[in-house]
């Protein structure tokens, strides 16, 4: 039961969590045809990005414009473009993106804002994965009411282009109903996760801001706020411009939360819950202009006493030369379907952990070291692991600060797995599932309500850098969206404040 002064988000999270007794109810849906995963304008003008992927010695030997829409090109493809072919029985093919989306809806729409520079002049983009282009939309200075609608955030002081991130609620309600809204905020994490490590390899950097005035920003993208609305937003450093090397700032911003709110009936949920958690204009919001470092570092936040711990150092992986790997792994990682009953080794499972929690492991390599998130202290990890060579199954807590994994139930889970991941094969079979978890109480206490958009925006991020390792590695990872919430807690002895936001599961593939 929800006691009366459960905030919306717990309240959200509460309404939307599968139960072996309601999810008949909750699975119901899919009612209509699927909404169409591309947006089409009928006004502006197309710029055809595709022509410039095959810049691929860009400088020097490309001409320096020619080399900056290449930059640009792939910034987008390697994000959020078009990147496999589907044959499908009904004829028409169903394209994959770089970036995993649940249920293959793909809820995200990226758009660009220029402020006006010598590539793109001042107005309003939306980026088209089906053809891989831009669609100028508004020719138009925009760039101020822009920042106002982010608050005068610094970052947006110096940079040129920025990229709003919107959802189309529709597109994932349309299976999911209102748990859609974790899922949809869950994929563009991921999507999140590429733009950071696609801007190193273009020499860019996404500033986060996830604190933004949310109607006049989806006014100003002439977003229709009944189906659409922006989630998160990125100021694009370019770093070939010394003044655009910015210091890293803060990123996300409170909101107020409500304990006081009506009887919200079932599909209304996700709506209600995005415009409660909006802030506006008049919100008194400042950005400090960097981030204070922290006095100590803070603590893992379990420590049991007398459990087993395993140490989790490791070698970083390897991207290759110029992070030629790292594009290639973006460009062809896929969700994996199936898992074979062959073992991870440990320094498999310590390599995914160690590129994922430890980003400045990889400066050396070129990426960034302190990528933004926002507020990756909130979020906790656990590993349930079935099969890996060197550690007993069982359920560990991840500390990412010491680097280790820290046990906290010893037993094979794997028909438990398959049970909490509603009956899906993949976390039976998966050699390590990987749950991540926050205190929903504590979120919302230091950031109202919008810490709901906040917390699995950084679970996809996150979700999105094991996927990238483990494709690296070559080993097989898909998210699972869809799990029995309290059950995970109660089978697994994750503490019960600790909220299941989103699942990876990774194995041998078959
Ligand atoms: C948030 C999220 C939740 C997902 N949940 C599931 C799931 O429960 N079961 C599953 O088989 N795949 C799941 N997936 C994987 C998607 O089905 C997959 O990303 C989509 O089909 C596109 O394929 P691709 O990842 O190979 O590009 C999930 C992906 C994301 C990003």
């Amino acid at each position: 039961m929800v006691s009366p002064a459960t905030s919306l988000a717990e309240h959200f999270h509460q309404r939307t969590k599968y139960d072996p007794d309601t999810i008949g109810r909750m699975a119901r849906g899919m009612k209509g045809p699927q909404p169409e995963p591309y947006k089409t304008y009928r006004l502006g003008t197309e710029i055809d990005l595709k022509p410039y992927l095959e810049e691929r010695d860009r400088q020097p030997t490309t001409p320096r414009d020619r080399w900056a829409w290449a930059r640009l090109s792939y910034l987008l493809i390697n994000t959020y473009g078009l990147t496999a072919r589907v044959a499908t029985e009904a004829g028409d093919p169903f394209y994959l993106r770089a970036a995993p989306s649940a249920g293959g809806l793909y809820p995200a729409e990226v758009y660009l804002v220029s402020r006006g520079n010598a590539l793109l002049p001042a107005g309003l983009y939306n980026y088209q994965a089906r053809s891989h282009s831009l669609w100028r939309f508004w020719e138009d200075h925009v760039w101020q009411s822009f920042q106002e609608a982010c608050f005068w955030h610094p970052a947006l002081e110096h940079t040129q282009l920025a990229i709003v991130v919107t959802a189309v609620f529709q597109r994932s309600a349309w299976r999911y109903q209102d748990r859609a809204y974790r899922r949809i905020c869950l994929d563009i994490g991921h999507l999140l996760g590429n733009l950071e490590l696609a801007a190193a390899l273009n020499d860019y950097r996404p500033h986060l801001i996830g604190g933004f005035a949310d109607t006049a920003l989806n006014q100003l993208l002439y977003l229709d706020e009944t189906t659409e609305g922006a989630i998160a937003v990125a100021a694009l450093a370019d770093l070939l411009q010394v003044e655009q090397n910015l210091p890293k700032t803060v990123t996300a911003q409170p909101a107020p939360s409500q304990t006081d709110f009506p009887p919200i009936a079932d599909g209304k949920l996700l709506a209600y819950l995005h415009q409660a958690t909006c802030l506006d204009l008049a919100s008194n919001v400042r950005w400090p202009t960097q981030v204070e470092a922290p006095p100590t570092e803070p603590e893992d936040k379990y420590n049991f006493p007398f459990c087993l711990k395993i140490p989790t150092r490791s070698h970083p992986i390897q991207w290759g030369t110029a992070l030629e790997g790292l594009e290639s792994t973006i460009l062809s990682r896929r969700s994996t379907r199936r898992y074979s009953s062959v073992n991870l080794t440990l320094a498999d499972l310590n390599a995914l952990l160690d590129f994922t929690y430890h980003p400045e492991h990889y400066q050396s390599q070129g990426l960034d070291a302190t990528p933004d998130y926002c507020d990756l202290g909130l979020i906790q990890t656990f590993v349930a692991v079935s099969g890996v060579d060197g550690l007993d199954a069982g359920c560990y807590y991840y500390a990412p600060r010491s680097q280790e994994l820290r046990q906290i139930r010893f037993k094979n889970f794997r028909p438990e797995l398959h049970y909490l991941c509603l009956g899906q094969d993949l976390g039976r079979d998966a050699a390590a599932v990987i749950f991540h978890t926050a205190d929903l109480k504590k979120a919302v206490a230091t950031y109202g309500d919008r810490v709901y958009r906040y917390l699995h925006l950084d679970a996809g991020h996150l979700g999105q850098r094991l996927n990238l390792a483990a494709t690296q590695l070559r080993l097989g990872v898909s998210g699972i969206g869809g799990f029995f919430d309290d059950q995970v807690n109660e089978v697994l002895g994750i503490p019960e404040d600790e909220a299941v936001l989103y699942i990876t599961t990774v194995g041998q593939p078959a």
